[in-house]
C-alpha cells in the first residue's frame, strides 16, 4: 500500500481529487469571463487571471490549482505535464521526450529541447535486414524504437530554472502520485484508443502492459478505475530525489531490464547493443535558443531544432505575409454578406488563398526534408531558409496551379496519431509555457516498464532510416536527419507563444498529431492574426495538411464544396478529402484586449481548458 506524504502541499491526495471535482469539473470554473467595461487598468499588459489547456480534465485541474496555490506557469506546467504521465497514458509519459517554450512576461524567451536520444550501441543496420531494406516495424515495436527518455530530466529542468520555488518539487508531483495511487475514471478516449487495433496489437504483445490495461484480455472500457501502484511509487521516488532518482537506481535499472526481456522476446535483434544504465546516466536536456520572428507586428516564438515546427511555421507565415491575404478575407466576407454561394462558408478561406496555403506548407515540408536534424549534429542553416531572399523565392514560386514538384514518389497515407501531447499555461503574472510531450505513436512502443510503471517511447522512428524510405508518417528525410548514437530525432513539435508587438503574450498554443502539428497550429494562428474569428472559430474549423510528400493534400472533412471543387479545377490540388480523420488536437490560450484569457482546448479530443476563478 503506498501512501504519500507527499501530497500534504495540496491538502492530500483525496482532498486534491475532491476539489478537483467540486471546482473544475462541474464546470463551476467557466473558460471565460465577461470583461469590466469600467475596468481604468485596461491597458494593463498582465492578464486578469491564469489559465491551463490540456487533453485531460483531470491534468487541466492540477495546473489551475497549482496556479490557485500561488505557483506559476512553470510549476503548473509540470505539474500538468506529470498528471497527464498519469490519466493520458497514450503520450503524456515519463518514458517520452518533448519540448518547452518558457516566455515570461517581460525578458527572454527560453526553449528546453528533452528530446530522446540515440542509445550509444545502436546504429542504423539493426534497422535493415541483409538487402539494406528497412525491416518493417523494428523503429516501432521494439527496443529499437526506444530512445532515451529526455521527460524526467525536462519537467525537473523547467522547475528549477523557472519554477517560482514557492512551491516544492514534491508539491508538483503530489497530485499525479494521487491519481496513480487511487485510480481514476478511464475516460471515452483512452477506452477507445485502446480499441484501436494498432495500439492493442502492440500492448497485448508486452505482458506487462497487457496486464495493466487488457486485464482478463480485454481493454479498460470507460469509467473503469485504473490504479497505477508501480507509477506512483516511481513519481514518488522523483519526487523526492528530482531528476536524479530517474536516471540512476531502481528507476534506470527497471527501464534496462525490462528492455533486454522485451528483446529475448523478440529474439534478440539488439542484443548486447541494448540501451544501458550509462545512456541514461548520460543524458542531458539542451537549452536551446527559440526562433523567433516577425509576422504582422507579431513576435511568434516557437521551436527550433531538433523540432521542425518552428522553422515551418515561421516559413509559411513570412510566404503567405507577401500575398493578399486581406483582400481575400474582405472578399469572403463581402461574398457571405450577400450570401454568394462561392462563400467559403464556415471556413472564412477562399479557394485562392487556401492554394496559397497548400503551396506555401509544400515549400516548408520539402526544405523540413532537406535540411533539418540535430543541430548537435548537423548544420542547419536556419538563416537561410527564413532569409529573405529565400522567401521570396518561394513566394515567387508559386503560381496559380499546384507545383507539386517532379518526383512521383508515393507513400501510404499516414496513419492517425494522437500520439503526443500539448498544454499550455498562463499565469496572471503575463509568463506562459507552451508544452509538448510525446512517446511517438500511440502508447509508444507498446513497452511498459513493468516495476517502474510508465511505457517507453518509440521516437527513433522520427529518424530517417535509409533514404527516401518513409517513417510512420509518411515523412521522408536526408543525412540531416541520419540516426546516429547520442543524436535526436527530427520532430514536428511546434510549441508557440506569440508576442502582441513583442510586448504581452497574446496567443499560447500547440498540439498533438504527428507533421500535422505543424499545419494545425500554423492554421489556427493564420486565423486569428489574418482572418480575424475567434480562438473557438479558428480552432473548430476544419483543416488540411500538406507535406510534401506524398503531393496531394489531405482535408478534414466540413470544408465547403465550392472551395474544393476551386482547388481542384483552378489551381490544379490533388485533394483527400477524409471526412473521419481529425488533424491535431490544438490546446490555446489567446489573452484578449480586456486581459481576459481565452482558452479553448480542441473539440476534437476530449480536453479541458480551466480559466482561474
Ligand atoms: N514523434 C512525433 C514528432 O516528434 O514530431
Amino acid at each position: 500500500m503506498v501512501k504519500s506524504p507527499l501530497s500534504d502541499p495540496v491538502g492530500g491526495a483525496h482532498g486534491w481529487l475532491r476539489s478537483a471535482l467540486l471546482l473544475g469539473l462541474l464546470g463551476l470554473v467557466p473558460a471565460c469571463r465577461a470583461a469590466d467595461p469600467f475596468d481604468q487598468n485596461e491597458q494593463l499588459a498582465t492578464p486578469r487571471r491564469g489559465a491551463v489547456v490540456a487533453e485531460h480534465p483531470l491534468a487541466a485541474q492540477v495546473g489551475v490549482t497549482i496556479l490557485n496555490m500561488g505557483g506559476n506557469a512553470a510549476d503548473a506546467a509540470v505539474a500538468t505535464a506529470l498528471a497527464l504521465a498519469v490519466v493520458y497514458p497514450q503520450a503524456g509519459n515519463l518514458g517520452g521526450g518533448g519540448f518547452a517554450l518558457w516566455v515570461p512576461h517581460e525578458g527572454q524567451p527560453w526553449s528546453l529541447d528533452f528530446r530522446e536520444t540515440t542509445p550509444a550501441g545502436y546504429g542504423t543496420e539493426l534497422y535493415l535486414d541483409a538487402k539494406g531494406a528497412v525491416v518493417g516495424d523494428r523503429s516501432l515495436n521494439t527496443p529499437l524504437g526506444v530512445g532515451v527518455p529526455g521527460s524526467p530530466q525536462g519537467l525537473f529542468e523547467l522547475y528549477k530554472t523557472h519554477g517560482s520555488k514557492s512551491l516544492r518539487f514534491a508539491a508538483l508531483c503530489a497530485p499525479a502520485i494521487a491519481l496513480a495511487h487511487d485510480g481514476f475514471p478511464v475516460d471515452s478516449w483512452l477506452a477507445r484508443d485502446l480499441r484501436k487495433a494498432s495500439a492493442k496489437g502492440r500492448l497485448m504483445a508486452d505482458p506487462a502492459a497487457r496486464g495493466l490495461f487488457y486485464p482478463g484480455g480485454e481493454p479498460l472500457s470507460e469509467g473503469e478505475i485504473l490504479v497505477q501502484p508501480a507509477l506512483a511509487r516511481t513519481l514518488e521516488r522523483y519526487a523526492r530525489g528530482g531528476q536524479a532518482a530517474f536516471y540512476s537506481g531502481p528507476t534506470a535499472n527497471a527501464v534496462v531490464r525490462t528492455l533486454i526481456e522485451a528483446d529475448k522476446r523478440l529474439g534478440h535483434i539488439v542484443g548486447d547493443r541494448h540501451m544501458t544504465t550509462q545512456d541514461l546516466a548520460d543524458y542531458r536536456v539542451q537549452v536551446r535558443k527559440p526562433l523567433v520572428g516577425w509576422f504582422r507586428g507579431h513576435q511568434v516564438i516557437s521551436m527550433g531544432p531538433p523540432s521542425s515546427g518552428g522553422l515551418a511555421l515561421l516559413q509559411v507565415l513570412a510566404i503567405l505575409d507577401g500575398f493578399p491575404l486581406d483582400d481575400d478575407r474582405n472578399k469572403v466576407r463581402r461574398d457571405q454578406a450577400l450570401g454568394l454561394p462561392a462563400a467559403a462558408e464556415a471556413c472564412g478561406l477562399s479557394a485562392r488563398s487556401t492554394h496559397w496555403l497548400v503551396e506555401a506548407m509544400r515549400r516548408a515540408f520539402a526544405d523540413r526534408a532537406q535540411h533539418l536534424g540535430d543541430p548537435d549534429f548537423v548544420d542547419v542553416p536556419l538563416n537561410k531558409l527564413l532569409a529573405p531572399e529565400w522567401i521570396a523565392d518561394r513566394r515567387i514560386s508559386i503560381g496559380e496551379r499546384s507545383n507539386p514538384g517532379v518526383q512521383a514518389w508515393r507513400a501510404a497515407a499516414p496513419r492517425e496519431s494522437f500520439q503526443t501531447t500539448h498544454l499550455s499555461v498562463l499565469d496572471k503574472h503575463g509568463n506562459a509555457v507552451s508544452m509538448t510531450t510525446t512517446l511517438n505513436t500511440s502508447f509508444g512502443s507498446g513497452i511498459l516498464v513493468a516495476d517502474a510503471g510508465f511505457l517507453l517511447n518509440n521516437e527513433l522512428d522520427d529518424f530517417s532510416l535509409a533514404p527516401g524510405v518513409p517513417n510512420t508518417y509518411g515523412l521522408i528525410g536526408a543525412e540531416a536527419n541520419r540516426l546516429l548514437p547520442g543524436k535526436r530525432p527530427l520532430s514536428s513539435m511546434t510549441p508557440t507563444v506569440i508576442r502582441e508587438g513583442g510586448g504581452r503574450v497574446s496567443l499560447v498554443i500547440g498540439s498533438p498529431g504527428g507533421p500535422r502539428i505543424i499545419t494545425a497550429v500554423m492554421q489556427v494562428v493564420l486565423r486569428v492574426l489574418v482572418y480575424e474569428q475567434s480562438l473557438e472559430d479558428a480552432i473548430t474549423a476544419p483543416r488540411l495538411h500538406q507535406q510534401w510528400k506524398p503531393e496531394w493534400t489531405r482535408l478534414e472533412g466540413g470544408w465547403p464544396a465550392s472551395v474544393l471543387e476551386t482547388l481542384e479545377s483552378q489551381h490544379g490540388q490533388e485533394l483527400r478529402v477524409e471526412p473521419k480523420s481529425k488533424f491535431g488536437s490544438v490546446q490555446a490560450i489567446q489573452v484578449l484586449n480586456n486581459r481576459e484569457p481565452a482558452a479553448v482546448s480542441d473539440p476534437r479530443r476530449g480536453g479541458r481548458a480551466m480559466v482561474q476563478p
